[in-house]
């Protein structure tokens, strides 16, 4: 089979590999489609403090069950299914109470182990979810990165009556601004972000308002239109934006973190405890895959709003660098492997 390694960091090959057989408890996986994530491009620059080398990238990513192992039921083969990219142990402390996505010796495929930027995967049985039949192959890759929205929004119980505002409207922004509207049919949606075209996209998406703060100042326009937000989302993640975030908000706000920068953040207390402030952070995703199928079942989300781009596997490299120098013009990028 042909796999997309990268060796090393900036070493990017498609490499033949043998084709794996599914442990007890595994199923193999042919893929079909696969999307590109920013965890992926910091991989291949080595940016990533997680990933060890060499590595089958990749967590997002749709096939259909080829091969069984011991153990599995083998009604499940040519099932059509998406793999969540998060294996936990199961027993820990975090595993105990609802939360695998920060198991203590958490295992993400296409970081930790090799993921499915390749024609086939090994995954445990657990982790690949059926799709039903009527929801397309272009829908089923995508429901990993709204996971983490459902995962975002899963914090905080979003209401009607919320005034959310979304830092970023990169695919993460994007994907919650959807969830916020779609799902939780909340009144009011703002997305900050510095580029327009991006800004167009939010809208697409569902946003009510959106406010460039490259051209001008979020807290003027705000308490200009005498707004306090209830809900924020940051998925801008500059580590400046939570300080922001909390002397924009309202009493009583919630505030969600996703941001994985080792840069200090300076926050003032009393504007956290003045107003009751709670903060949340939200890693991957906690068992949010069947969740999400349904929302796609429903219509409640519409990924084709974010799918910009589609290129063959063998083009992995063009599409890396698409992803990574066309931030007006592209938001998620897909790779389909030959069926
Ligand atoms: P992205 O880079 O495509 O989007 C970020 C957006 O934020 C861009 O459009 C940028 O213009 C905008 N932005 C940057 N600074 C800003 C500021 N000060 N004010 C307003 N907008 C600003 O990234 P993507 O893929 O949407 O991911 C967003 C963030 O979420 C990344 O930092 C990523 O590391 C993090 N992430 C966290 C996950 C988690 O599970 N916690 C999962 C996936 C991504
Ligand atoms: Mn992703
Ligand atoms: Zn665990």
């Amino acid at each position: 089979m042909k796999s997309i390694v990268v060796k090393n960091p900036d070493e990017l090959v498609i490499e033949d590999r043998p084709l794996p057989a599914p442990a007890a408890g595994e199923v193999r996986v042919r893929i079909k489609l696969a999307g590109i994530c920013g965890s992926d491009s910091h991989i291949y620059r080595g940016h990533n403090p997680f990933a060890q080398y060499p590595r089958v990238i990749g967590h997002e990513f749709f096939g259909v069950i080829d091969a069984i192992g011991e153990g599995v039921d083998s009604l499940r083969l040519g099932q059509r299914v998406s793999v969540d990219p998060v294996i936990s142990c199961g027993h820990c402390y975090p595993c105990s109470v609802g939360k695998p996505n920060v198991c203590t010796s958490l295992v993400v495929l296409g970081v930790h182990r090799d993921g499915g930027f390749s024609e086939y995967a090994v995954v445990p049985a657990k982790n690949a979810f059926a799709i039903p039949d009527n929801l397309a192959d272009h829908h089923a890759v995508m429901v990993e990165p709204f996971t983490i929205a459902a995962n975002v929004t899963g914090q905080v119980n979003p209401g009607k009556n919320d005034i959310a505002l979304v830092y970023g409207a990169g695919p993460m922004g994007l994907t919650t601004v959807q969830v916020l509207k779609g799902v939780y049919k909340v009144r009011q949606v703002i997305v900050v972000d510095r580029i327009d075209e991006r800004l167009a996209m939010a809208q697409k998406s569902g946003a009510d308002t959106v406010i460039n703060n490259r051209e001008h100042s979020l807290a003027a326009r705000l308490i200009e239109e005498g707004i306090q937000p209830t809900l924020i989302v940051d998925a801008a993640c500059h580590p400046s934006i939570l300080q922001e975030a909390i002397s924009l908000a309202s009493p009583a706000a919630r505030i969600v973190i996703m941001g994985f920068s080792s840069e200090p953040t300076e926050i003032i207390q009393q504007g956290i405890t003045g107003k009751e402030i709670s903060i949340f952070s939200s890693r991957l995703n906690a068992n949010k895959f069947p969740l999400v199928i349904d929302w796609l079942t429903q219509g409640l989300i519409d990924p084709d709003k974010l799918i910009t781009h589609t290129f063959d596997y063998q083009q992995v490299a063009d599409a890396i660098e698409v992803f990574e120098k066309d931030q007006r013009q592209c938001c998620k990028v897909l790779l389909t492997f030959p069926s």
